[in-house]
């Protein structure tokens, strides 16, 4: 089960990708959370602490390794290197792990704009394709709004692509900017989780502005979820009525 997260900034994606990776794992299947929003916190949603963080560079950075996989020279701009770099020993490598979650983080590319073509970004994309493509086990990308390290060539293996909103038009509005790139990207349906619902009418705005989208679950507002990040620790472990409310997204995940 391969599953992409995104959404405008604040609308709770990192919330979900975090809850929803800690009760996969509970379920005891494998569970890799892939971090790669530039805004990277799903760390703490996941409940990894700063300590057990403060060892952990996002792969971006890693300028050797970078070099080492792609062929290209530091500050060769322009120059040649290797399009499908090997990949597939980075997950082992470079994720932590708690309670049954594995995390990576993906960082930025600095010099992006729009789809650079740099070895950063080539790295990135490769390592993405590895992991929709050939890992078993469940993956779940929370990313930025932009989809900036997709390509056509991953997104076919996307099981479910969720654009999280809130009820409110500007989040509307970015779930539609972001359908339009998915199209490009050759994506069959976009799926749309509703998050902070404090009200029957508030499920109601959702369903009809967003009609021509599919609706894959709602999550209420929760008090308890701003006290886990005052507290910095997940909101899943505080939480009975989210960790509820994310078993039947998980089970809508599966069946719909
Ligand atoms: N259901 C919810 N109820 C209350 N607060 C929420 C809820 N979901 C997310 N939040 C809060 O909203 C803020 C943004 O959530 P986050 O998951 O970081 O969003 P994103 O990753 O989309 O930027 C955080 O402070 C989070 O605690
Ligand atoms: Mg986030």
């Amino acid at each position: 089960m391969k599953i992409a997260i995104s959404g405008k900034g604040g609308v709770g994606k990192t919330t979900l990708a975090g809850a929803l990776a800690r009760y996969i794992a509970d379920l005891k299947y494998k569970v890799l959370a892939i971090d790669a929003d530039p805004d990277a916190n799903l760390a703490s949603a996941i409940g990894i602490s700063k300590e057990l963080l403060k060892g952990v560079k996002p792969i971006s950075e890693m300028k050797e390794l970078i070099s080492e996989r792609t062929g290209a020279k530091s500050g060769s701009f322009g120059g040649m290197f290797i399009l499908n770099p090997k990949v597939d020993d980075l997950p082992e490598k470079f994720s932590i792990e708690y309670k049954g979650v594995k995390m990576m983080l993906l960082g930025v590319v600095e010099s992006a704009g729009t789809g650079c073509f740099c070895p950063e970004n080539t790295l990135l994309k490769a390592l993405l394709r590895h992991l929709f493509v050939a890992r078993d086990e469940v993956v779940i990308v929370d990313m930025e709004a932009g989809l900036e390290h997709l390509s056509r060539g991953t997104t076919a293996y996307v099981n479910k692509f969720i654009v999280v909103v809130e009820p409110g038009q500007r989040s509307f509005q970015t779930a539609r900017q972001i359908r339009d790139l998915a199209k490009e990207l050759n994506v069959k349906d976009v799926w749309i989780v509703g998050n902070k619902i404090k009200s029957e009418e508030d499920r109601d705005l959702i369903k009809k502005e967003l009609s021509d989208f599919s609706i894959l679950g709602f999550l209420s507002y929760n008090d308890k979820i701003i006290e886990s990040d005052k507290l910095g620790i997940s909101p899943y472990d505080l939480s009975d009525g989210l960790r509820k409310e994310i078993e039947e997204i998980w089970n809508n995940i599966n069946n719909l």
